[in-house]
């Protein structure tokens, strides 16, 4: 006697974020825009590869960034916030230099299936949320 479902996977619960391809390689870009006219989270490309993090700096928890998709420190390079000056590693989050060593910003997970990207459908808050 079969049992449907014994043993499948659960579907998680995703939300489509862009397509790869609306992410600059090597590059950044910021989403979902409050009321505030700031982007609750942005996207690191690096090839295929996309890390998404909340734009919430540890130190104050205000964002990082000093322009509409501007995250980083030079094209390529690292994560900073132009709030102080703290810089994070893209693959970790993690705070490399600044007044947030110790701390690491709050990750997304994010997946890339054929040229999509996913969020999960309930995103991580940050304190100042
Ligand atoms: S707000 Fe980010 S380093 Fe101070």
């Amino acid at each position: 006697m079969s049992h449907p479902g014994l043993g499948a996977t659960p579907a998680v619960a995703e939300q489509r974020l862009c397509a790869l391809e609306d992410i600059p390689d090597g590059d950044t870009r910021g989403f979902l825009p409050s009321e505030h006219n700031e982007d609750r989270l942005f996207a690191v490309r690096r090839g295929g590869t996309v890390r998404v993090y909340l734009n919430s700096c540890p130190h104050t928890w205000g964002p990082l960034d000093w322009a509409r998709h501007k995250f980083l420190a030079a094209p390529g390079g690292d994560i900073v916030c132009f709030g102080h000056g703290a810089r994070f590693d893209v693959q970790s989050g993690a705070c490399t230099a600044g007044v947030c060593l110790g701390q690491r910003l709050i990750s997304v997970p994010a997946r890339v299936s054929e040229g999509v990207v996913y969020l999960p459908a309930v995103l991580p808050t940050s304190p100042r949320q």
